[in-house]
């Protein structure tokens, strides 16, 4: 039966660090999927997680099945993260919040909901997005479009497309939006065009749903949710897909969580019922132990300082790591202008480097970026840095 079938292509994105891990080149450098590393090249395991791990093993008393959506205490801690503890969304129980395995998993299961419960709506995505906005969405049923976004020759975003081009989209579609650190261009907008972004969206009647994988990664935690807080007014109906795999280096363990707000309890009991319906036909239930790990430092006021001093550590040493990519850049590569990488925020940048300068960076040099340019600013070490921008400015 199966000899019939034809291979799939390989992920774009992680199906890179495969091809990787088989490159014999001297001095390799992985500048592809999304994962933090430090100065020495490690993606290491965050101080307050360890310690969180260690009163997890003398705490837990079951490995018992958890409910499917999870972990309430988690739930509520991810989502006062999201909007702030004392926000209206977060108190009016209008809101209703579930435990999902990942960002991905979340966007999986806001994906199934949209299209059982909406069937007609599109969503919309910005050109460009994360390859996997489109694979998820078409693959639980939802037609897939695409808005202006980005303006590759200035680096920048083109806000007045953006406006323009969400301003036709039908009403009663949906359109996914970065919160921040937008994956792949690194590029933001201001809380100013935030607020014009919500007012399209609320006068012509669109619903956002939002992903959140990067917060704590741009600015800061609070400054980086100014756009989610920008379309949460009082009126709003929105969905979040947030992640805990960047923020508390917690990838392999796939923690993330799904909120809906819809515009009373009794409407949030029932997109609750509905989400519990497609998580059972998909996973049962979801992980715990990443999951403990985030409600012990979220609900502990020491393990929760000691965490946001480890993350602003890592912001910004991207933040550094941009500048000195930039610098070895400008010595490298002289004529070419990658001013734009020190604008950008998050872990990536969109280098403008076409797919076949890509291709010929993996074949001749052993440096592995996404094939449409983007850079995982943070695989970028003081050790790598010199080879990459001579590797680089050896292609353009
Ligand atoms: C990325 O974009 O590299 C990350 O979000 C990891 C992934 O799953 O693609």
């Amino acid at each position: 039966m199966f000899q019939q079938l034809q291979a799939a292509p390989p992920d774009a994105i992680l199906g890179l660090n495969e091809a990787f891990s088989r490159d014999t080149t001297d001095g390799k450098i992985n500048l592809t999927t999304g994962v933090y590393k430090d100065a020495g090249g490690t993606t290491p395991v965050l101080e307050c997680v360890k310690e969180a791990e260690r009163r997890l093993v003398e705490t837990e008393a079951s490995k018992g099945y958890l409910g499917i959506d999870g972990m309430k205490e988690f739930s509520d801690a991810a989502r006062g993260l999201l909007f702030g503890a004392d926000h209206e969304i977060t108190t009016s129980g209008r809101t209703t919040t579930i435990q999902a395995p990942g960002g991905t998993g979340a966007l999986r299961v806001a994906a199934e909901f949209l299209a059982t419960a909406f069937p007609e709506a599109k969503i919309w995505c910005s050109r460009p997005t994360w390859p996997n906005h489109p694979g998820i969405f078409s693959a639980a049923g939802l037609e897939v479009a695409e808005y202006d976004y980005y303006d590759a020759a200035t680096g920048t975003l083109d806000a007045q497309a953006l406006f323009d081009s969400l301003a036709e989209i039908p009403a009663g579609d949906i359109v996914c939006l970065h919160a921040c650190c937008h994956n792949p261009t690194g590029v933001d907008p201001t809380p100013e065009q935030w607020q014009e972004v919500s007012r399209v969206i609320a006068d012509r009647g669109l619903l956002p749903l939002v992903d959140f994988a990067y917060q704590g990664f741009g600015n800061g935690l609070e400054s980086d949710a100014a756009g989610l807080r920008a379309l949460a007014g009082p009126d709003c109906r929105l969905l979040v897909a947030s992640s805990f795999s960047k923020n508390f280096g917690l990838y392999r363990e796939r923690v993330g969580a799904l909120s809906v707000v819809t515009g009373d309890p009794d409407t949030a009991a029932v997109v609750l019922s509905r989400l519990k319906q497609t998580i059972r036909a998909n996973y049962s239930n979801p992980p715990s132990h990443g999951a403990a790990i985030v409600t012990t430092i979220l609900g502990d006021d020491g393990l929760r300082a000691g965490w946001e001093t480890e993350l602003e550590t890592m912001r910004a040493r991207i933040n550094d790591t941009r500048q000195a990519l930039a610098d070895g850049l400008a010595e490298a590569a002289a004529g070419h202008d990658f001013s734009s990488i020190i604008r950008q925020r998050g872990m990536f940048s969109f280098s403008g480097l076409s797919p076949e300068q890509v291709d010929r960076l993996k074949n001749e040099f052993g440096v592995y970026m996404v094939r449409n340019g983007r850079i995982n600013v943070a695989g970028v070490t003081p050790d790598n840095v010199g080879r990459l921008c001579e590797s680089i400015a050896a292609v353009l």
